[in-house]
């Protein structure tokens, strides 16, 4: 049993929900095939916007929307969903998410990127009961990347090769983290250019993170690179594959992450918030609120002569709040 589901139904559950992945991006990549010949119908060709100018839906994100949350119907009439673009559409922002199973669904993360043919898009598709996410399905089918978990299962890449992808043994921390790290971050859609907005504090940490040790007032760290990609699902994908070490974002929403904990957490990977609490030195390090719009995502971690990986962890943790900024992303019921 595994809170209240018993295990042939989580199994039932993660079939299905894996089969739904492969369909919905085969409907993603033959929208896309479309705009690649330019026999692209001009309602998709046209995207439109939500909140600002990079805020973009297409016709896209609502078919696949309408096809995932169809299927889901017809086979778990009792479960509830909650899906980008059914949610854009209502004037209220706040958590939706209870204790009831419940799919969390972004049709299109990375509409921005498949807009612009870039490859990092994929449909993420989240099944959460209990308030946690149980199984994360990403899948990018421009690049033919399919990531899937299923709590107590383990979490995969391509369906075969176990995440994360280096595990013989998994390579601890750096010991100067966040030196020798890959930090993957987003920009975002909150593009104010208010003195000491969100936007002026993200460029203030990715620059801190990015600097020479030493430099900003001993806050530099010097990552070995900083990578986004346009897609916070895919940002946490890569993070339980090992290739990205740290990923901290403000400013997405629950669909944008819950397959991507899921599949993280499963791997063995840390979330918590992005925030930095006052005592960051000290503070708890406490698992992430999925509606609370502020994550920090840590690699799997092997242990070391010195620490266990959890340790390893928890010590990048801190190190990334020594560097960043606190950000506003506040709303309503989280
Ligand atoms: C966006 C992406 C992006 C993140 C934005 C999201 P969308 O999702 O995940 O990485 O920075 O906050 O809204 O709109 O492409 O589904």
């Amino acid at each position: 049993m595994m809170n209240n589901m018993s295990t042939e139904e989580l199994d039932d559950i993660y079939t299905f929900a894996v089969d739904l992945g492969k369909q919905a991006g085969k409907m993603l990549m033959e929208a896309a095939q479309l705009r690649i010949s330019g026999s692209c119908p001009a309602p998709e060709r046209d995207h439109v916007q939500k909140e600002n100018a990079v805020d973009l839906v297409t016709e896209t994100d609502e078919n696949v929307e309408a096809f995932i949350r169809s299927q889901i119907a017809n086979k778990y009439p009792s479960h509830k969903f909650v899906g980008e673009e059914s949610y854009s559409k209502g004037s209220s922002r706040e958590y939706l998410i209870d204790a009831s199973p419940t799919w969390c669904v972004d049709p299109l993360d990375g509409t921005v990127s498949y807009i612009h043919l870039f490859p990092m898009f994929c449909v993420s598709i989240a099944f959460i009961h209990n308030h946690k996410p149980l199984i994360g399905i990403i899948y990018a089918p421009f690049s033919n990347h399919f990531f899937s978990s299923c709590a107590g299962r383990g979490a995969f890449f391509n369906e075969t090769q176990r995440l994360p992808l280096v595990r013989n043994p998994i390579p601890p921390m750096p010991e100067n983290a966040p030196s020798g790290c890959i930090f993957s971050c987003e920009w975002g859609k909150d593009r104010r250019d208010t003195p000491d907005g969100n936007l002026t504090r993200k460029i203030e940490s990715f620059v801190n993170m990015a600097a020479e040790v030493g430099g900003r007032s001993g806050r530099g760290g010097m990552v070995h690179g900083v990578r986004s990609l346009g897609s916070a699902t895919l940002d946490l994908a890569y993070v339980a594959m090992g290739a990205f070490d740290i990923w901290w974002e403000g400013g997405c929403w629950e669909w944008d992450v819950a397959a991507g904990i899921a599949i993280l957490s499963e791997a063995g990977g840390l979330v918590t918030t992005a925030n930095p609490p006052e005592d960051y030195a000290h503070a708890p390090i406490e698992d992430v609120r999925l509606g609370s719009r502020l994550y920090l995502a840590i690699r799997p971690a092997g242990t070391s002569p010195t620490e266990t990986g959890r340790e390893g962890q928890e010590r990048t943790v801190r190190e990334v709040w020594r560097r960043v900024r606190n950000l506003d992303y506040s709303r309503p019921g989280a």
